[in-house]
C-alpha cells in the first residue's frame, strides 16, 4: 500500500483492478507501528479484495482498552491471523486464524474422502476449518491460557509489556550514545548505537554481540530505514521491572565500550 500525502488517501498498486488480496501486518515488526486499517479497508472495500490481517503480535493490542484505538477498522477484515505461542506466552505451533466467511473458509479447508467417516449428527468436524486432518491438542493450552488469565489477565499482559518497552526506552535514552530509533507503541524498542564519531552500525552490532556474550538478556539485531539495530521485544509474562533494569545496565555496558 502506498500512501498519497496529496490526496490524503491510500491507493494499491493493484488500483487497475489486478490483485484482489491483501495482507497487512497489524504492525510493524521492528517498531510496533500500526497500519492504518480503517483507511486499507476503504481501498479493498472498493475493490472487493480480500483483507487479510497478520496480527501474529498486533492482534492482542485490541485485548488493551489503552491500545485498541490502534487496531481500529480491524473488524472490517475478511480474516486475521494470530499466534498464541507469542503474546499468550502458550508452547509454539498455536497459530489462531479467524475467518469472517465461514462458506469460504470450510471450502477452502475441507477435504472428503471414503475412509473419512462423517456423522451427519456432529454440528462441527474441526477438520473442515484447518489445514490437518490430525492433530494434537494444541487448543487446551489455549484454552487454559485464556481461562486462567481471563479477559482483565490478557489485558494486564499486554499492557504490563508495554509499559516495560517504555521503561526500556526511557532508561536507554538517557544515555547519551544511545538513540532509540522508534516511537515506542507497542512492545518493541529498536535500539541504536550512536558514537560522535566513527560507524554507527558497526557500534551497533557490535554492542550486540557484546550484550548476547554477556547473557544477561537477549535481544537479536535488525536492519531499519537503512540503519542496524537492536530490537528489544518485551513479551514475556514473567518479564519484571527489575529484568528490564539489569538488561538496561547491560545494554549500557555494551554500549559504552564503543565510544
Ligand atoms: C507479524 C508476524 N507474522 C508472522 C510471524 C511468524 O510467526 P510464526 O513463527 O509463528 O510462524 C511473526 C513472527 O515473529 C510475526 O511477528
Amino acid at each position: 500500500m502506498i500512501h498519497d500525502s496529496h490526496h490524503r488517501r491510500w491507493t494499491g498498486p493493484d488500483e487497475a483492478g489486478r490483485a484482489r488480496s491483501r495482507a497487512r501486518d497489524r504492525r510493524n515488526v521492528n517498531t510496533g507501528a500500526f497500519d492504518p486499517l480503517d483507511a486499507i479497508a476503504d481501498v479493498t472495500g472498493r475493490h472487493r479484495a480480500w483483507l487479510h490481517v497478520d496480527g501474529a503480535f498486533g492482534l492482542w493490542a485490541a485485548a488493551s482498552e489503552t491500545l485498541k484505538p490502534h487496531t481500529r477498522g480491524v473488524e472490517r477484515a475478511d480474516s486475521w491471523a494470530t499466534d498464541a505461542h507469542k503474546w499468550l506466552n502458550v508452547p509454539y505451533d498455536s497459530g489462531l486464524v479467524f475467518v469472517a466467511h465461514p462458506a469460504a473458509h470450510r471450502a477452502a479447508m475441507s477435504v472428503s474422502a471414503a475412509y473419512l467417516l462423517r456423522s451427519p449428527e456432529e454440528p462441527r468436524e474441526p477438520m473442515d476449518w484447518t489445514p490437518e486432518a490430525s492433530r494434537r491438542a494444541r487448543g487446551f493450552a489455549v484454552y487454559a491460557a485464556l481461562r486462567s488469565l481471563g479477559r482483565r489477565g490478557v489485558e494486564d499482559l499486554v499492557d504490563r509489556c508495554c509499559r516495560l518497552a517504555r521503561r526500556f526506552a526511557d532508561r536507554l535514552r538517557q544515555e547519551p550514545v544511545i538513540q532509540i530509533l522508534n516511537e515506542v507503541v507497542l512492545n518493541q524498542v529498536l535500539v541504536r548505537v550512536a558514537p560522535p564519531t566513527g560507524d554507527a552500525d558497526a557500534a551497533t552490532r557490535e554492542a550486540l554481540r557484546v550484550i548476547q556474550e554477556e547473557r544477561v538478556c537477549w535481544l537479536g539485531g535488525t536492519r531499519w530505514r537503512d540503519m542496524d539495530a537492536m530490537r528489544i521485544s518485551v513479551s514475556n509474562w514473567s518479564t519484571t521491572e527489575n529484568d528490564v533494569d539489569r538488561s538496561a545496565d547491560s545494554i549500557i555496558r555494551a554500549t559504552r565500550r564503543q565510544v
